[in-house]
């Protein structure tokens, strides 16, 4: 079998940098390739070695060649509730986010949603999501057939959301638990297709739908969850109210079952000690959500304080209170909340979040996330001149550092010349 060679400027973590020059977690071949076999990745280092004479050859030189970015946390009903103005976050909901995923209850919207949420993802160099569909299973049936036709790996759930919110967004503890249970059977597991049990905050669920999230957890022991919190004080003071008896807001999902090393918390920005203690000790993720949490005035994320604590992390957009789908653009303003607070976060470590970090944290690291042999092979490729501005940086770059972060700095959707997903080029077809 004619194995695809892609040529270029090869780059790929081995680990976390321990400093902004630590190229010695990184696998960074100037004259680079990667051979994909198979929705594979069957070889990846010098031109010379990689390369054999019946190979075909992508060349695209002198772009780099990436791992595509993990994006793991984002609303796929929310595509077109991007840029919807509001004070705050629960007016947010309440105002645009609750009507806007209503209209999933329509498998015909939720298909077409679905299939240009994924043509999104793809044309910014997203290979992989996390992602809440609508509380109606059809809107998960739609985002995962969507993906699969793409030959993408998606992670999803069906949101569980049984109070709190208009009648057409609801579901009840039991119609929840049954739906993830079938979305689970038919699509975990399934292809590159993984659920993600998705109770979309305490707000929104009562004890009884907690405590069936976390009954589905216990079931399904592989399957990841995901949830928000701790985004906003006046959520944070509601939740409070409805939960009196819990010694904070994490001590909630702690009390259902719902924490551990597979379980992703969008936001995290307000926490007490304990709660920074607890999330590190039961291995759970807090996601960083920057363009989200400026555009909402939530806060900043204290990355530091939460590293100090032993807590895992990730980076996502968190469309659409996040206000871009571009991992870029989401890396430079995560670098300003960061800079704000006197904390730093260097190109290299930037790069290795939005691949192999992100990958880690949704525990994938051994199928996407780097180039590595034997890996899915979903790769971003990215000029580094896309715009005329770039391309004047680009002249006075004087290091691999310096290169990315002028992409990360000044680029978007146009720095990213083209994305494979398992092996097939994509970008250009969209
Ligand atoms: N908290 C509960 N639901 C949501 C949501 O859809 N977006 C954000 N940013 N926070 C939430
Ligand atoms: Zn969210």
């Amino acid at each position: 079998m004619t194995r695809l060679v892609l040529r270029g400027r090869v780059l790929s973590f081995r680990r976390a940098p321990e400093g902004p020059h630590d190229l010695s977690a990184c696998l960074w071949e100037e004259d680079g390739a990667v051979a994909v076999s198979d929705g594979l990745i069957a070889d990846c280092g010098a031109f010379s070695a990689v390369c054999r004479p019946d190979d075909e050859i992508a060349d695209h030189r002198p772009h780099l060649i990436l791992p595509g970015f993990i994006d793991p946390h984002i609303h796929m009903p929310q595509t077109q509730v991007v840029a919807s103005w509001a004070a705050e976050l629960l007016d947010w909901l309440n105002d645009h986010t609750f009507p806007a995923e209503a209209a999933f209850a329509d498998p015909d919207h939720a298909a077409r949603i679905s299939g240009a949420f994924c043509d999104e993802l793809i044309r910014h160099g997203t290979t992989t999501a996390v992602a809440y569909c609508s509380s109606h299973a059809a809107s998960a049936e739609a985002l995962f057939a969507a993906a699969e036709a793409r030959g993408m790996c998606m992670v999803a759930g069906k949101t569980l959301m049984d109070r709190n919110a208009p009648q057409g967004v609801l579901d009840t503890a039991q119609s929840g638990y049954d739906d993830s249970m079938a979305l689970i059977a038919r699509w975990h597991g399934r292809g590159r297709a993984l659920y993600a049990i998705t109770p979309r905050f305490a707000i929104t669920s009562s004890p009884a739908q907690l405590e069936a999230a976390g009954a589905l957890a216990a079931e399904h022991p592989d399957c990841l969850v995901q949830t928000h919190l701790s985004e906003n004080r006046e959520e944070i003071r509601f939740t409070g109210e409805l939960y009196p008896d819990a010694p904070d807001y994490f001590g909630i999902y702690e009390r259902y079952g719902l924490t551990g090393p597979r379980s992703l918390f969008g936001h995290c920005i307000h926490l007490s000690d304990r709660e920074r203690a607890a999330m590190a000790e039961s291995g759970s993720v807090a996601v960083f959500c920057p363009t989200s949490n400026l555009f909402l005035g939530s806060g900043l994320f204290d990355a530091e304080g939460l590293a100090q604590a032993g807590v895992r992390q990730a980076i996502a957009t968190d469309i659409g209170g996040g206000t871009s789908w571009s991992m870029l653009r989401t890396l430079d303003e995560g670098r300003k909340v960061l800079q704000l607070q006197g904390q730093r976060l260097d190109p290299l470590a930037s790069f290795h979040r939005i691949t192999l970090g992100n990958a880690e944290a949704l525990g994938l690291a051994s199928r996407i996330g780097t180039l590595d042999p034997g890996t899915e092979a979903d790769l971003a490729v990215l000029d580094s001149a896309a715009t005329p501005a770039m391309a004047l940086r680009r002249e006075r770059v004087e290091s691999l550092a310096d290169e990315l972060f002028l992409i990360q700095t000044l680029g978007d959707d146009r720095a990213v010349a083209e994305t494979y997903v398992g092996g097939v080029q994509f970008k250009g077809r969209i």
